[in-house]
């Protein structure tokens, strides 16, 4: 009930009575007060007015099931929550999901994670109460070698659901440019670390459950610096947060619903041609390493390149110095800047 009594008074212009709650909902008046009693004191301001009714002020940032439910406007993407104030890590709790058959689109939020997971067998470090650690459950009908292209799908919603939310820019066309006054540009680095002003604010980690030729599950992990204001010496130069970016906190779970708007949306266009030529523009537009030079870093090989852009099945074109295009795919090299982390 508290997550209905949240979304009336947040899809209401002003002020709705206790007598209108208790019928939409049919429970009494007084369970009604109880449920705005429990919300005041979880940090929700509402404003009781006489004889008009209660009015919505202020939201605390909130990870709760209700918060989030009450949030999130899609048809599956996140609409079966599982909320963790500690886990070892939400990609691990998504496995575990996914091989217990829980359907498409489950969501996992965590407020801290004990043994979250990074790229490339890094950790994931985020502060307990200020970062985002989520990790959605999908269950694609495609072949195996596609999944990874989800990873992209998911970094596009990733920027466009900040973008939403800190009103900056998801649209970069000068990616050296940016106004000190105005919103922050959000960019890409290929494949999916999401950057604010050259230093990153969220990263992901997509993991698979296939047989051969049939996908079990894909879990694509998400996690985003939101309110951290300080990170370790080492980190310092390449990782940022919203807030820092921002001058303000943001609150964390509007931004969840909006980044499982965008992968709601963002996802079915995918699916239209199991690729990524519905989303390439979009993409390509945010993309920070479009026309840079790159250090294409290979088990064997370390080189230098010019960025070019994407496939539309995800890998990176480049131009080595002898002139040939190469395609690279994400799980063999990585990418950085000639001169640092982009
Ligand atoms: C990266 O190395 O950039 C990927 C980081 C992914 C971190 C997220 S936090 C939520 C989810 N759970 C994990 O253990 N990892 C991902």
């Amino acid at each position: 009930m508290k997550t209905e009594i949240l979304r009336l008074l947040r899809h209401t212009d002003g002020y709705i009575s206790g007598q209108q709650i208790s019928e939409k909902l049919g429970v009494s008046r007084t369970a009604v007060w109880k449920v705005i009693r429990q919300l005041e004191d979880e940090g929700y301001k509402v404003e009781a007015v006489r004889n008009r009714g209660y009015h919505i002020v202020d939201s605390p940032d909130l990870l709760t099931k209700e918060e989030l439910d009450s949030l999130i406007n899609t048809r599956w993407a996140g609409r079966n929550i599982r909320c963790y104030e500690v886990t070892d890590s939400t990609n691990l709790r998504m496995r575990q999901a996914g091989d217990e058959g829980a359907p498409g689109g489950t969501l996992a939020v965590a407020d801290r994670q004990t043994a979250g997971r990074g790229r490339r067998g890094r950790s994931w470090e985020s502060p307990e109460g200020s970062g985002i650690c989520m990790s959605v459950l999908l269950r694609p009908r495609f072949s195996p070698e596609k999944a990874s292209m989800l990873t992209l799908v998911m970094a596009l919603s990733v920027a466009e659901g900040i973008g939403q939310c800190i009103g900056g820019t998801d649209r970069a066309s000068e990616p050296d440019v940016q106004s000190p006054a105005g919103p922050p540009v959000i960019q890409i680095k290929w494949p999916n670390d999401i950057i604010i002003d050259g230093k990153k604010v969220a990263g992901i980690l997509t993991e698979m459950s296939a047989q051969i030729d049939y996908i079990n599950y894909v879990v694509t992990g998400v996690g985003i610096n939101v309110n951290i204001t300080e990170f370790p010496k080492e980190l310092e130069k390449t990782a940022t947060s919203l807030q820092l970016e921002c001058g303000h906190a943001v609150r964390r779970a509007p931004l969840i619903a909006a980044v499982m708007e965008r992968l709601e949306e963002n996802y079915q266009v995918f699916l239209e041609t199991e690729d990524l030529s519905g989303l390439m523009d979009k993409y390509s537009a945010l993309l920070v390493n479009r026309d840079r030079d790159v250090l294409v870093i290979g088990a064997k090989e370390e080189y230098q390149a010019h960025a070019v852009g994407i496939e539309p099945t995800g890998e990176l074109i480049v131009r080595r110095e002898n002139g040939i295009l190469e395609r690279i795919t994400s799980g063999d090299v990585s990418v950085r800047g000639v001169y640092g982390y982009i």
